[in-house]
């Protein structure tokens, strides 16, 4: 008989859009119109919010699923090895409608800063995803971007009846972020997760959910409640390369937050996964297993 509590055991279904990552690295410069420049590193890998997220829930030892869309071939055969070696419940991901463009980031990297261009395809969510909030088999939802749920609000009426709690990343999309309705749209979300940049675009983000934590980068990040707001500083470690770290922050800080722990707890156990994820270079890939964070005594 297990001897873990059984909110340890509560299923996070992670949804949103899938992309197929073409990371070029060690270029000397952005190209400019006109010219060519060469990169002397390739990478393919998974990303977007959703599948980062739920990674990094499977890596800290909690049951998770995708449901996504997969990019169209060839590129879902690109990420399938990544994708198949996550931990992850992969049931409700479908495959790409017939025609459908290919959704990939190309990400170009420079020393530290980095350029990207995303071509999204299809829609946000998978036609599964219905079916997977009714089977029964999941307690959480969180969806990866903002931008996903204003184009399918009704996902989260659905995932309300079936009994689920509900996160939200807002992930930066400046047309999403200056649009009116957004606390509308929102109502029923549990907990959202803005950065602070993405804060600051949106009136009143404090109320957009009963619990709104904002990412401050290597500041730390802030929880506002009900009770008022806490502030947690960030981990101090080497900054390899900060790509899925506020995703990475989301599975820590959910991880806990379903456990029931207080939100100082919450604040550390997403600061201490997120500093795994700046410690490494890109989003999830080859991430393993993590240490879950072990509370301070207070
Ligand atoms: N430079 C850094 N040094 C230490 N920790 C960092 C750094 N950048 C990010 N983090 C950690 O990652 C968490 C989330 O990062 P950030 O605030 O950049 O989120 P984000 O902008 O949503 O990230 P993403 O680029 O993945 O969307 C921070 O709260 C912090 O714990
Ligand atoms: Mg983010």
């Amino acid at each position: 008989m297990s001897t873990q509590p059984a909110s340890w055991g509560k299923r996070v279904l992670c949804t949103g859009r899938l992309y197929c990552d073409i990371v070029m690295s060690g270029l000397p410069c952005v190209p400019a119109p006109g010219q060519e420049v060469y990169a002397n590193g390739l990478v393919l890998a998974a990303g977007g919010g959703a599948y980062i997220t739920a990674a990094y829930l499977a890596a800290l030892g909690r049951a998770a699923g995708l449901a996504a869309v997969l990019p169209a071939e060839p590129f879902a055969g690109a990420i399938a090895t990544e994708l198949g070696n996550a931990g992850l419940d992969l049931g409700a991901c479908s495959l790409a409608a017939p025609g459908v463009d290919p959704q990939i980031t190309v990400a170009m990297i420079l020393g530290g800063d980095r350029a990207f261009v995303t071509r999204r395809a299809g829609p946000a969510f998978p036609d599964t995803l219905g079916a997977a909030i009714d089977s029964g088999a999941w307690d959480h939802l969180h969806i990866g971007e903002l931008a996903s749920l204003v184009e399918s609000p009704q996902v989260i009426a659905r995932a309300k009846a079936a009994g689920m709690t509900i996160s939200l990343d807002c992930s930066w999309d400046a047309e999403v972020l200056a649009r009116d309705g957004l606390a509308a749209i929102m109502q029923g979300i549990d907990v959202f997760f803005p950065n602070r940049a993405e804060a600051d675009m949106l009136a009143g983000y404090e109320h957009l959910a009963p619990l709104v934590v904002v990412k401050e980068g290597a500041a730390g990040a802030r929880a506002f409640s009900a009770k008022g707001s806490i502030h947690r500083p960030a981990y101090i470690t080497e900054v390899v390369d900060t790509v899925g770290a506020g995703d990475a922050f989301n599975a820590g800080f959910l991880d806990r937050w379903l456990f029931g722990a207080g939100l100082a707890d919450c604040l550390d156990a997403g600061a201490y996964t997120a500093s795994a994820a700046v410690a490494r270079h890109g989003g999830a890939r080859g991430l393993g297993r993590l240490a879950r964070h072990k509370p301070a005594a207070r």
